[in-house]
């Protein structure tokens, strides 16, 4: 371990009183000025210490970045965000997400940005999110399982999502089929979901979101929110993505033991989507009509205006009018 990483380690065990640099040096074999060194470039990375000429350091604020040290303290699960990739600014998490997936790193693999140059919506859209203030993250998933079975993921992640928003701030959100994590019809997060899959077998899959967490209402767009506006609280995206992490990590292995039917029994308790009036453009085509639900595959029935129950399994759905229900 580096001496700046036993240095800020003890810092966080000790908030309450001074640390002595005497013995950090000690303890990681090295001179007081190179601590004080360390000691300037976690400074300079945003932590802001104290430094008492007798008594030594203290820690007494944590940046909000999500440095991979970061996100690792205090995470609690196996596999998903335990190799953390953090960039300061890429072309896209999902792309980079993918390139590790063909080096062959494992499943639960994360990248995560404070901003995105390229920044990759559904359906080619774009996806531009404010530096430094949402969530912006894919998770590299090798799930052993048909290429069919991809938009599970989709409504897997978006779970995770709205249960670690119920943890952190309380607010329940909304899920829009298939990949939208709603409040009161404003937009707060999207998933793309892509894969890298044969006729049979997925190789992997990388699961991106964006979620709009600590954005004013300056930097969104008129049809979006963020956790931020919803709430009135501002709070660390690094303690909500482990949330996520964790949560998904939950999802993921109830999924893997064939359990999607209760992911997605749930998934339908927080659809905004099921009985409203909605309008889907699929290859081409637009239907419209009511929306039934998802089936045990993650599939939207829609009893479509001619009276037909259709079962659509990718789309682009928009809500019409609030329904009666
Ligand atoms: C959508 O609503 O159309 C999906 C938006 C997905 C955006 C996220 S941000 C992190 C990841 N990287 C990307 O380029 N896209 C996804």
């Amino acid at each position: 371990m580096k001496s700046q990483d036993i240095l800020l380690k003890e810092l966080k065990k000790n908030t309450h009183h001074h640390v002595s640099g005497e013995m950090i040096a000690k303890k990681c074999g090295v001179t007081r000025a190179a601590i004080w060194k360390d000691v300037q470039s976690l400074r300079e990375m945003g932590y802001d210490i104290d430094s008492h000429p007798h008594e030594g350091y203290r820690l007494q604020g944590v940046p909000d970045k999500l440095f991979a040290d970061e996100v690792l303290d205090g995470l609690g699960t196996k596999y998903v965000g335990r190799q953390v990739f953090s960039y300061e600014s890429l072309d896209s998490t999902n792309t980079a997400a993918w390139r590790l997936g063909e080096e062959g790193y494992p499943e639960g693999t994360a990248v995560l940005a404070e901003h995105q140059k390229k920044g990759r919506g559904r359906l080619g859209r774009e996806w531009v999110s404010p530096k430094g203030k949402n969530l912006l993250f894919s998770i590299l998933i090798r799930p052993t399982a048909p290429p069919s079975d991809i938009s599970k993921i989709t409504l897997l992640l978006a779970l995770s999502s709205v249960r670690a928003v119920k943890r952190s701030y309380g607010v329940l959100l909304g899920v829009k089929w298939p990949n939208d994590l709603v409040y009161h019809d404003k937009k707060v997060g999207g998933i793309l979901t892509e894969m890298n899959a044969e006729a049979d077998r997925i190789h992997f899959v990388v699961a991106g979101l964006g979620l709009n967490v600590n954005a004013s209402k300056e930097e969104l767009p008129e049809i979006g929110t963020s956790l931020l506006q919803i709430s009135g609280i501002k709070r660390s995206r690094v303690t909500l993505l482990q949330a996520i992490f964790e949560e998904l990590e939950n999802d993921l292995d109830r999924f893997k033991s064939g359990g999607f039917e209760k992911l997605s029994e749930e998934w339908e308790s927080y659809s905004q989507t099921t009985g409203r009036r909605i309008s889907v453009t699929l290859q081409g085509r637009t239907v419209q009509g009511e929306a039934r639900g998802i089936d045990k595959e993650g599939a939207l029935w829609v009893r479509t205006d001619s009276g037909l129950l259709e079962r659509i399994v990718s789309g682009d759905v928009l809500h019409l009018r609030r329904s009666i229900r």
